[in-house]
């Protein structure tokens, strides 16, 4: 039996319905289960109700366990709130995780992480990111890390944040000028490399897998692209890091959902890319294309 956390999140949702359709039923950890029971299929999943900062929801959680997917993290577009903190969700929460699956004899966590983590400044959100990592390899538990590019697909938080920009704004900024490099990369080939690890265990163990889209897009690209699919014209204006990251503390004060938070800004401080062969070469599939996509669904 797998256990999902954040089964309810983005990529955990589109893993538990691949599960389903291969008749495969999962456990998923949920915070508010009549949420879950709307976005999941509930007749083939298993909720367990509950928190990666609370012990006694995971011990249930774990019981009869095998392999757990680690997918409850808070995610950098997210504004830390009360009860909500970068540290607390993705340090202490994959902490907890690990002890409990420790304590109930789980074999194996597969982490998914993003690209760029690094030993950041201390209680900066790729820290936390990288000390999520850390914790997990120093386990002792076999564990499988998967670092994706940004993501595209339906409903994909990433495109979302720009295309409700786009519908919004006269005047799209490019951050950092518009230079950082993305790799996008399609929602369902992430759950098949997930699938993948999860089918073959003894040759993915001990391993962190950087995983992208088949092209590199500068952010500048990716507006256009986005622009053109959504026959939009808007005016580009590069906008220093240093003043979108003034602009990001302002809306993180002021507003609950802001458009871009700090943490997000990290983002844009290197390229978000890896090999573009990553994927065919390990897991033998060729990954959907993000024009491609856009021709034939739109953003
Ligand atoms: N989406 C992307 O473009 C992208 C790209 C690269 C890497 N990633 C990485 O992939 C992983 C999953 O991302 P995602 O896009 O699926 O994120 P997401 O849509 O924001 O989902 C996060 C999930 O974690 C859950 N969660 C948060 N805090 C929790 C806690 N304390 N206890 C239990 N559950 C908790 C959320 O539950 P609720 O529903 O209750 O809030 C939700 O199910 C993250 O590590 C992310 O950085 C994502």
């Amino acid at each position: 039996m797998i256990l999902i956390t954040g089964a309810t999140g983005y990529i955990g949702r589109h893993l538990v319905s691949r599960l389903a359709e291969q008749g495969e039923r999962s456990r998923c950890l949920v915070r508010d289960p009549k949420r879950a029971a709307q976005i999941l299929p509930t007749d083939k999943v298993e909720l367990v109700q509950g928190d990666t900062l609370n012990a006694t929801a995971l011990q249930t959680a774990v019981h009869g366990i095998d392999t757990i997917v680690h997918a409850a993290f808070m995610t950098a577009d997210r504004k830390e709130s009360v009860g909500n903190h970068y540290e607390n969700t993705n340090v202490r929460g994959t902490e907890n995780v690990i002890k409990a699956a420790k304590e109930a004899g789980v074999k194996r966590i597969v982490e998914i992480s993003g690209l760029g983590t690094r030993a950041d400044k201390p209680g900066s959100y790729m820290q936390g990111r990288y000390l999520a990592e850390q914790t997990l390899k120093d386990s002792g538990l076999d564990w499988t890390i998967i670092q994706p590019s940004v993501l595209f697909g339906k409903g994909s938080p990433f495109i979302k944040g720009l295309t409700d920009l786009i519908r919004s704004a006269p005047v799209v900024p490019l951050i950092g000028g518009g230079k950082t490099m993305f790799q996008p990369i399609y929602v369902e080939d992430v759950v098949s490399v997930i699938m993948k690890v999860l089918e073959d265990p003894t040759r993915t163990s001990r391993k962190t897998y950087t995983i992208g889209g088949p092209e590199y897009y500068s952010f500048s690209q990716v507006i256009d692209l986005l622009l053109g699919t959504m026959h939009k014209t808007r005016i580009k204006a590069p906008a220093p890091t240093l003043l979108v990251g003034v602009g990001a503390a302002v809306m993180e004060a002021v507003l609950p959902k802001p458009p871009i938070t700090k943490a997000a800004m990290t983002l844009f401080s290197f390229d978000n890319i890896t090999d573009k062969q990553s994927i065919e070469r390990d897991f033998g599939f060729k990954p959907v294309s993000f024009t491609d996509y856009l021709r034939q669904h739109g953003v």
